[in-house]
């Protein structure tokens, strides 16, 4: 019988980095249509410290004290009663019911699936909400098809990378921003044309497009909707949409909450196991050092998703 107490980060009010507290906790036990996973790698995600500083508190309130993150890669250690479709002792990665930052998560099966052999826990880690996002962003609403035209705003963000992959993968055409250190690695992932944001004005820069991803929000949303074509889509993970702008320039608009499932998961991994998609590593920190990998996330630069390293 394993030792019941386990370790986790754990966040007791609101606020910042600091609010991250390494504590000893129950281990969870999974109920119908769950699996306890023994954690070796949890992704950090913006979204985990947008939650952490009380961003969504008015409409998306946590039960406090709460466990951030939501990807995971590790092990089966358990199946709650009734489960079929996973076994102890899997390689797994998907998203967490309960929090990532931790040793032991409760997955739901509906989304977990089996980790690429070719690829590590840590690199796992690295693709649930990041692939999934991208994916729904571009082919869900964004209704990319092969030989059109996309700009992928933010392309070296845990979002961006999987979004020009797919999109390569697909036969459109890539365009990417980013700034000027990650050009080389943007064009090596499939990028067509890559713009270096810190130097060349996007306006200046590409025709109009068929389809823009912004991952970026701001300044970088507003000024997205010049950029593309009449009919074709503007969407965003960053910022809320401005429809009546969006009329006027006749484009459609979109923002969407992306919705991780095994059966994405697993098409992920075959394309991660066909040599169509890489993953990338930002950068990784232990547990014990969850409040420094907020603020390397909370910087908004970086290539591919920070991780947090919980087991060999
Ligand atoms: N709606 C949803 O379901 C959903 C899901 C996932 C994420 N999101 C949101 O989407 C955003 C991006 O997420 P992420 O995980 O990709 O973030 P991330 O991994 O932190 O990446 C952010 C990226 O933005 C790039 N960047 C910063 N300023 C830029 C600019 N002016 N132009 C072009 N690129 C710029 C950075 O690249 P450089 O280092 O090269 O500057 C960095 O790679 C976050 O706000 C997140 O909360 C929403």
């Amino acid at each position: 019988m394993a030792d019941s107490t386990i370790q986790s980060i754990r966040v007791h009010q609101y606020g910042g980095p600091e609010q991250l507290k390494l504590e000893q906790v129950q281990r969870p036990t999974p109920k119908e249509g769950e699996v306890l996973v023994r954690v070796h790698a949890a992704g950090v995600n913006p979204v985990d410290w947008k939650i952490r500083r009380g961003d969504f508190q008015n409409f998306w309130p946590r039960e406090l004290p709460y466990v951030p993150g939501a990807d995971i890669a590790g092990i089966v250690e358990e199946v709650g009663p009734g489960v079929t479709a996973f076994q102890p002792g899997q390689a797994v990665f998907g998203q967490s019911a309960n929090g990532a930052y931790t040793e032991y998560a409760i997955a739901s099966i509906e989304t977990l699936t089996i980790k690429p052999e070719k690829i590590s826990f840590d690199e796992a880690a690295t693709i649930p909400i990041g692939a999934t996002t991208a994916w729904q962003g571009i082919f869900d609403n964004g209704k990319l098809q092969p030989g059109q035209t996309v700009l992928i705003q933010g392309a070296a963000g845990g979002v961006g990378l999987f979004a020009v992959q797919f999109a390569h993968w697909k036969g459109a055409h890539v365009i990417g921003t980013t700034s000027g250190k990650h050009v080389d690695a943007i064009r090596q992932l499939g990028a067509d044309t890559v713009i270096n944001y810190e130097d060349t004005p996007i306006e200046n820069a590409v025709e109009k497009v068929d389809l823009v991803l912004d991952t970026v929000g701001g300044t970088t949303l507003a000024q997205s909707y010049q950029l593309v074509k009449r009919g074709g889509h503007l969407v965003t993970i960053a910022g809320a949409p401005d429809e009546a702008k969006a009329k006027e320039l006749g484009i459609h608009v979109a923002s969407f909450s992306a919705k991780v499932s095994s059966q994405l998961l697993q098409q992920f991994a075959q394309l991660i196991e066909e040599g169509q998609v890489r993953v990338i590593i930002e950068k990784t920190y232990p547990l014990s050092a969850a409040v420094q990998s907020h603020e390397h996330s909370q910087s908004g630069h970086g290539l591919g998703r920070i991780v947090l390293h919980i087991a060999d």
